[in-house]
This record gives structure tokens, sequence and C-alpha cells, in this order.
């Protein structure tokens, strides 16, 4: 008996990195996994690696309408959904004063309000069936600060503390909602250079250095098992809960 035998999993950003490693754990665990992206290359090609089990949803988290269709339209298809992983995410990094107003739209639009356009959606969905679980992703930054990345801390702040007013809010009625904050993990949004100031090793070198007690990047495969955890029902009774996939980044 798998974890997740029976159940369907939808996941944003499930294309690349955490949302595609999120997507082949809970595949080896039973789930059905619909990955929701932008990316329709990367999309294609993620779902003909995964085989059977997997569908394909080209979507941007940030069109609320768009979601809202997807949402039930996947609801009929796949007859339910047991669990929702939000990992899509983009990274820009500056300073309040050196973001310019349509980088700060960008930031919130995909990080934060993507977030709450995809869970008001689905919510519903895991009410009438009797419940589900919500994982969203925030980042060893949105639980402290740091320099240079201004609009994606203040997102990934929103992301915490919108997700305990949901575990708060739904609760009662069935829905656990959790959030993993991941440290540094070796993902594209690494390699395409959007953290940390570019693909720079000797920076990314320093950062580790600086915050991780585990003294190495996290691989993504590390912090699907964490999600996989929250969303299953071994953490039946937890919700609200941030944890801390960072190699001890915020325990100092
Ligand atoms: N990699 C890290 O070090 C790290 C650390 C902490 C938190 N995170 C968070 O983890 C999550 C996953 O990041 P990742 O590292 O796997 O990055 P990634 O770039 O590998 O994957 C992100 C995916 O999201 C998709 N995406 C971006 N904007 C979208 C939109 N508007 N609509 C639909 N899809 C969209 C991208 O196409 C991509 O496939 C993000 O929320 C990121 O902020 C990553």
């Amino acid at each position: 008996m798998n974890r997740f035998d029976g159940q369907v999993a939808l996941i944003t950003g499930g294309a690349s990195g955490i949302g595609l490693a999120t997507a082949r754990r809970l595949l080896d665990e039973g789930a059905q996994v619909v990955l929701l992206d932008r990316d329709e290359a990367a999309l294609s090609a993620a779902v003909a690696e995964l085989g059977s089990g997997a569908h394909a949803r080209v979507a941007d988290v940030a069109d609320a309408a768009g979601i809202d269709a997807l949402v039930a339209e996947v609801a009929t298809t796949l007859g339910r959904i047991d669990v929702l992983v939000t990992a899509a995410g983009v990274d820009r990094c500056d300073t309040v004063v050196n973001t310019s107003l349509e980088e700060w739209r960008t930031i919130m639009d995909v990080d934060l309000d993507g977030v709450f356009y995809i869970c008001r959606s689905t919510i519903p969905v895991f009410v009438r069936q009797g419940g589900g679980a919500i994982v969203t992703i925030s980042s060893a930054i949105g639980t402290v600060g740091e320099r240079n990345r201004s609009a994606y801390c203040a997102a990934k702040s929103g992301v915490e503390n919108l997700t305990r007013a949901m575990a708060l809010d739904h609760g009662a009625e069935g829905v656990r909602a959790n959030c993993v904050a991941p440290g540094l993990i070796d993902t594209p949004l690494i390699a395409n250079g959007k953290v940390a100031g570019g693909s720079d090793t000797a920076l990314m070198d320093s950062m580790i250095a600086a915050h991780h007690a585990i003294p190495r990047i996290g691989q993504p495969s590390e912090v699907a098992s964490a999600i996989a955890f929250l969303a299953s029902a071994d953490a039946s009774f937890v919700t609200g809960a941030i944890l801390a996939v960072d190699a001890g980044w915020t325990a100092a």
C-alpha cells in the first residue's frame, strides 16, 4: 500500500526543479500527478519522462480566471484533487530602491498572488470531497530577511502567513495547509543565475558557507520528501506548519 494510492496531486511549477522532483516522488508513491506550468516545452519533456500517471496542463499561475477554469477541468477530468503543491516561482534580486515597479509586480503576481489564486480555486474542491492537503513553498528568506532580495522576501513571507491563515480557516473542513521553506537547492532557478546575483560559483559557495550548517547545496528530491510527508496521511495532525528544509539556515 502506497501513501498516495488513488489520489490526484496538482503541482504548479511541475515542469522543473522542486515541482518536478515532487511529481516524481508522489507518482512513485501511487498518485496521479497533474503538472501545471507555463513552460510548454519543459512540461512535455517532464510528462514524457514521468510516464503514465502524469498529466500536463499549460497555464500561468498569475491568471486567476484561467486557474479557476483549469482547477474545475482537472477535478472533472480526473474525478478529484487530493493534494495541491504550489511550487511555481520566480526570483529577482535587489534592494527596494533598485527594484522597478514591473519587477515588484512580477514577483507578487507569481510568487504570492499565484498561490492565492490556485488555493482559492482548489479549497472548495477539497471541501466537497471531505478534505485535502495544500503544501506551499516559501524559502529560508521568507522566514528571515536577506540583502538584495526585497520583493522575493516579501512575497515568500506572505506565502508563509497565507498558509497559516488557510490552515486556521479550513481545518474543520478537513483541509490541511502547510509550507516548506527551503535553503539553497540545486535547480534551474539557481543555474539560471536568478538567485544570489548570478551563476557565480564563488558567490554561491560563500552563501552556502554563510548559511548552511550542512555545508553543501540541497537536492530537489530532499525538498520533495518533506513535501510528500506534509501532503500525506503521516502528517494528519500537522497543519499551519512552516517546515524548514534549509540545512540549518534559520536555526542561526
Ligand atoms: N532553488 C532554490 O534554491 C529555492 C530555494 C527556496 C525556495 N525556492 C522556491 O521553490 C519553488 C520552486 O523553485 P525551483 O527552484 O524548483 O525553480 P525552477 O525554476 O526549477 O522551477 C520553477 C517552475 O515554475 C514555473 N513557473 C514560473 N512562473 C510561472 C507561472 N507564472 N505560471 C506557471 N508556472 C510558472 C517555471 O516555468 C518552472 O518550471 C519556487 O517557489 C522557489 O521560489 C527555491
